[in-house]
């Protein structure tokens, strides 16, 4: 295994490299996976993340292309919620409600913690109040890269009080390499997903899947772009599996999370990405591990409180494989 440290514009890219010659590349500006390089079934490189050229288009960039996302990802509505009798106001991004955690960390400079033969660790604090949240936090984000293409993603923080944490990461997919993800085929090991309004805010409702589009519990071609909702996973392995029949290549989902967000990359505007590549509606997908949307306004929905002193950890990992 082999890391390397290179500058990226005025911050830092980490390529961490095995000896099949596969390799990750992660940048220092928002903590963001910038590329994931895997062999397709000719043994051909393969890059299966979208991403950008230069710290300015991720600085521009309204989608968060591989980003970390935090303080919570997803939606909160009405960008508020009451935590110990106390209301909270938080920065509205869309409209009125809360869009992976208002300004949130996405775009910020990442400190080097830890850097390995096949991990870094990235840290950053964000101060009590930021983007309105209770408790200064202190998150480390370590991604560690195996020998047999396995991406492992795993999230540690603690505040100083209390406070809600959904941490994910938001990489676009595409394990084609080109083109869009309407021919891949999904599993999401789901027999619930959760209904959304309008503004894309949870009702509260946990739909089951059977019989309609969103049993994914079968492998089959997505075909419709305009997935953006949350499944609740089953805990049955693995969370999810993404198969491109055109490369050859397969990922599996696997993680400690309650809920993956499949966004079928439906809202993502005509731009020039890396090595001058276009993209578009549906050029990528993600699957966002996380705690349910809104959940600090759903008493019913798995809790995302994290209490001052408590640990915060959880793991995603990301397997990339021939099929
Ligand atoms: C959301 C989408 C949003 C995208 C980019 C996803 O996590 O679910 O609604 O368009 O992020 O911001």
């Amino acid at each position: 295994m082999a890391m390397e440290k290179s500058t990226f514009g005025d911050y830092e890219m980490y390529t961490i490299k095995n000896p099949s010659g596969a390799y990750v590349r992660i940048a220092s500006l928002g903590a963001a996976v910038q590329s994931i390089v895997v062999p397709n079934r000719n043994g051909v490189p393969t890059d299966v993340a979208l991403g950008y050229d230069t710290p300015g288009e991720y600085l521009r960039n309204d989608g968060y292309f591989g980003a970390f996302v935090g303080r919570y990802a997803n939606r909160i509505s009405n960008a508020s919620f009451v935590l110990n009798g106390r209301e909270y106001k938080i920065s509205a991004n869309e409209g009125k409600n809360t869009l992976h955690g208002g300004n949130g960390l996405s775009k910020r400079r990442f400190t080097e913690i830890a850097v390995g033969e096949n991990a870094l660790t990235l840290g950053i604090s964000d101060p009590d109040g930021g983007d309105g949240f209770p408790g200064k936090v202190d998150v480390r984000v370590t991604y560690e890269f195996s020998e047999d293409n396995e991406l492992s993603i795993s999230y540690e923080a603690t505040s100083d009080a209390d406070t809600y944490l959904n941490l994910t990461n938001h990489s676009y997919f595409n394990l084609s390499g080109r083109g869009d993800i309407l021919d891949h085929e999904l599993l999401i090991n789901a027999d619930g997903y959760l209904p959304v309004d309008e503004e894309l805010i949870p009702t509260g409702e946990v739909r089951a899947v059977s019989g309609a589009e969103f049993d994914f519990r079968k492998m089959r071609r997505i075909e419709n772009g305009f997935y953006d909702h949350c499944f609740v996973l089953s805990g049955n392995e693995p969370c999810a599996r993404l198969v491109s029949r055109e490369s050859g290549i397969a990922m599996t989902l696997a993680t400690d999370m309650p809920a993956v967000q499949f966004y079928a990359g439906g809202a993502t505007g005509l731009r020039l990405g890396k090595g001058g590549a276009v993209y578009g509606k549906n050029s990528g997908l993600c699957l966002e591990t996380q705690y349910y949307p809104d959940s600090p306004n759903h008493p019913e929905f798995p809790s995302a409180l994290l209490r001052a002193g408590e640990k915060y950890y959880s793991k995603t990992s990301y397997k990339f494989l021939i099929c």
